[in-house]
């Protein structure tokens, strides 16, 4: 399927760039025509002549060559490219893409194109971790740059967490994602729920909890990417909105559960918020002023949006999706929920301190349905979401789209 499409590889410097050369490995078995730009660190890890050998073309990486320009102008090596690939996208290239630099031939050539580009982040954990890095991931994927990785693991570094390149396979498989425009999802509508739900106290307060959406919002995100036209309902979080999905945001459980009603009838229902399970029974419409008695808060129970949608009747959607957040007894606890929500699936993770999973970029997942437990190695949460975008896409392929 790769076979004539011409990619774009842009390897930038870090000690991933071996991977790269597999990578090129792996594209040109594959028919793919591979051109490569090298900025002046990624020579530093990796030599020109490998790349050169493997990608069987020259190595372009001078703005200014004379000949390079006359030969093959810098416009025209992105043009005529299918797809740009960046792999590995370090984070200064990351930062130099988002701010539209073009001091070298690498942003230069990233500036002019006109091409889908993925990147494939890797970097140190805290590099990764940085806010600058995330803000201008963020920004890049708003303008519609996809991302591969990065995986979860232990780094060249010596340091463990997120910042490992994505497998030379892995970005492969983006690669014809991308190029194919993957339909497996089209024609059917889903709703995602994400981040945590605020219940005000008085008109300055509220209770919530640590929901930082991410994972909501990348599952949102791989359902769109495979085609599904997705809405995706959340609560306030720093997240920003996935590319292609309707977002709806809402602050409390009563208008999140609104929310979800007002955007049936949907095929696919995936419940990732943590929606507070209770509001304060009367919040006063004016700010609680001390007067030397604590005031005492009567909370009353929260709707359980998952279970109205799994108890839905003739518009039930074809598959109800829920997360259980347990601290102990992970697995038997979702078997219980699974059961007592009438949900078809239930994605179990241990969220007790130090499993880094609330706030955290990583999720160990137990998928519970009434067959039995799918254990799921540690992976970052948007791996979660895009195995579990393969296994609806997977579950729901016999049937016939019911909302063309
Ligand atoms: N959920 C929901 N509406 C609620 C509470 C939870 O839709 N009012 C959904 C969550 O989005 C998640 C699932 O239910 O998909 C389980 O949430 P969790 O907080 O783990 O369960 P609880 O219902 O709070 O159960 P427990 O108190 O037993 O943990």
């Amino acid at each position: 399927m790769l076979q004539n499409r011409r990619i774009l590889l842009i390897i930038s410097g870090g000690i991933a760039g071996y991977k790269s050369l597999e990578l090129i490995r792996r594209l040109r078995e594959r028919g793919a025509a591979v051109r490569c730009i090298m900025t002046a660190a990624a020579k530093q890890f990796i030599t020109p002549l490998s790349v050169a050998s493997l990608s069987e073309d020259k190595v372009y990486d001078d703005l200014w060559s004379l000949t390079d320009e006359s030969e093959m102008g810098h416009i025209r090596l992105s043009r005529e490219a299918d797809l740009v690939v960046v792999a590995p996208a370090s984070a200064d290239l990351i930062a130099r893409m988002s701010a539209g630099l073009a001091d070298d031939l690498a942003t230069t050539a990233l500036l002019a194109s006109d091409k889908p580009v993925l990147v494939a982040p890797a970097m140190n954990v805290v590099m990764w971790a940085h806010p600058a890095t995330q803000a201008n991931l963020a920004l890049l994927e708003k303008r519609g740059v996809r991302r591969i990785g990065p995986g979860c693991g232990e780094l060249a570094c010596g340091e463990t967490g997120s910042g490992r390149m994505a497998e030379p396979l892995e970005i492969v498989a983006a690669i014809e994602r991308v190029l194919s425009g993957d339909p497996r999802l089209s024609g059917r509508r889903a709703l995602v729920t994400s981040g945590p739900t605020r219940e005000p106290i008085d008109p300055v307060r509220y209770i919530s909890n640590h929901s930082s959406g991410k994972q909501g919002h990348a599952i949102a995100a791989a359902l769109a990417a495979l085609g599904a036209d997705t809405v995706l309902v959340s609560g306030p979080t720093q997240e920003l909105a996935p590319a292609g999905v309707q977002l709806v945001p809402v602050e409390t459980a009563a208008q999140m559960l609104a929310a979800c009603e007002a955007a049936f009838p949907v095929d696919i229902a995936v419940m990732a918020a943590a929606v507070a399970d209770w509001r304060v029974e009367s919040a006063p419409g004016h700010k609680l002023k001390k007067n030397g008695t604590p005031p005492v808060l009567r909370l009353a129970e929260n709707p359980d949006i998952l279970s109205r949608i799994a108890q839905r009747g003739n518009d039930r959607p074809s598959l109800v999706v829920g997360f259980a957040a347990e601290t102990e007894d992970v697995v038997g606890n979702a078997r219980r929920k699974l059961r007592r929500k009438h949900c078809d699936w239930i994605l179990a993770n241990d969220v007790s301190p130090g499993s880094g999973t609330f706030g955290g970029d990583c999720n160990t997942i137990h998928l519970v349905d009434a067959k039995g437990v799918e254990d799921w190695p540690l992976m970052t949460k948007e791996a979660v979401a895009a195995r579990l975008a393969e296994r609806i896409a997977a579950s729901l392929a016999p049937q016939p789209a019911r909302h063309p």
